[in-house]
């Protein structure tokens, strides 16, 4: 894991407006010579940032970017959070520290080995979405991890909805979705000890603004905050709202188990009511989605029979359109 040096941090909070800085005026504001701007340059196109030079005009990014705050983040909710430049995965960093207490997070500008659901990469680049794990025990292991995710699910969307618009949805089981394309998704991981409390760690990826670059290197149908909006929206910002919804739902799941949410996920739901099809490695079932229940059970109305399905694995398509 990496943090940029202060003088790299002053740069690229220069560049992040995407206009124009000349080698000269950067040097004078870091007291450094133009060549030793040049080389940070380089440091910081290493991250994956397309700085662009013209001669006679100096250096920019394609376009404006928003930067993760971290006092300002930690001023908002709390010191027991670290942002990273550059990690591997944020979930991997959880994994590996100490000590460590429910609601610690880790949040990255980027990662270079992000994990998605079913082994596969969670397309990461510099500055353009974001990526951050949070630390959670719970005292019982009973339904734990379904219960979580979903939990994690309605969250963050109700912390994306209530701050921008409603237009966000869930995909069973917490695939965050607009109009049948991936904005986000969830990867909740349990470790450490078989009896005992349980440790849990909840990695978020959020699209915010797609690079151009990097759209192709994304496998399915997705989408981002920007395009939703039709606005830049401030990361630091969104963090804020996500983390601190995220931890109350924690505390009130600690408290009052899925019950809770259970309303909520179904009014969130992208495919209630909706003919769905459920695959899994084995077998394929056909039928009217009817949301979740108490115990995290997906529920498939087929012939007038309501069957449970269980178990994070299954990926969901619409009836005739594959949606991811
Ligand atoms: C999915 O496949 O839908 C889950 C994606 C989860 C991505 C996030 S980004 C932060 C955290 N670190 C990772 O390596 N993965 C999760």
């Amino acid at each position: 894991m990496k943090k940029l040096d202060p003088a790299n941090q002053l740069l690229l909070a220069q560049l992040a407006d995407g206009r124009f800085h000349s080698g000269e005026e950067l040097g004078e504001m870091l007291s450094l010579s133009r060549a030793s701007i040049s080389k940070r340059m380089a440091e910081l196109r290493r991250l994956g940032l397309d700085v662009f030079s013209v001669k006679g005009k100096g250096y920019r990014l394609p376009y404006p970017i928003s930067l993760l705050d971290e006092s300002r983040l930690k001023a908002s909710i709390g010191e027991n959070l670290q942002v990273w430049s550059e990690v591997g995965s944020t979930n991997d960093l959880l994994k590996d520290a100490a000590s460590l207490t429910s609601g610690d997070v880790v949040l990255a500008e980027c990662q270079t080995a992000g994990r998605g659901r079913r082994g596969q990469t969670w397309v990461s680049p510099f500055g353009a979405h974001l990526y951050f794990s949070l630390f959670w025990q719970l005292d019982s292991r009973h339904a734990a991890l379904q219960g979580l995710s979903l939990v994690t699910g309605v969250a963050v969307a109700k912390a994306i909805n209530d701050w921008l618009g409603d237009a966000v949805r869930l995909k069973w089981p917490n695939d965050l979705y607009h109009n049948g394309r991936k904005l986000g998704g969830i990867l909740v991981e349990m470790v450490g000890q078989a009896n005992g409390p349980v440790n849990i760690i909840i990695g978020v990826g959020l699209n915010v603004a797609m690079p151009p670059e990097s759209a192709s290197r994304v496998d399915q149908p997705w989408v981002d905050l920007q395009q939703i909006y039709g606005q830049q929206v401030d990361r630091t910002e969104l963090a804020n709202k996500v983390i601190s919804a995220l931890r109350e739902a924690l505390a009130l799941f600690a408290d009052r188990g899925l019950a809770a949410f259970v309303d909520d996920w179904n009014r969130l739901d992208c495919f209630w009511g909706q003919a769905v099809v459920l695959k899994n490695e084995k077998s394929q079932q056909v039928g009217i989605c009817r949301g979740i229940e108490g115990d995290g059970a997906l529920l498939l109305e087929a012939g007038g029979q309501v069957t449970r399905i269980y178990g994070g694995e299954l990926s969901m398509r619409s009836h005739d359109n594959a949606l991811g």
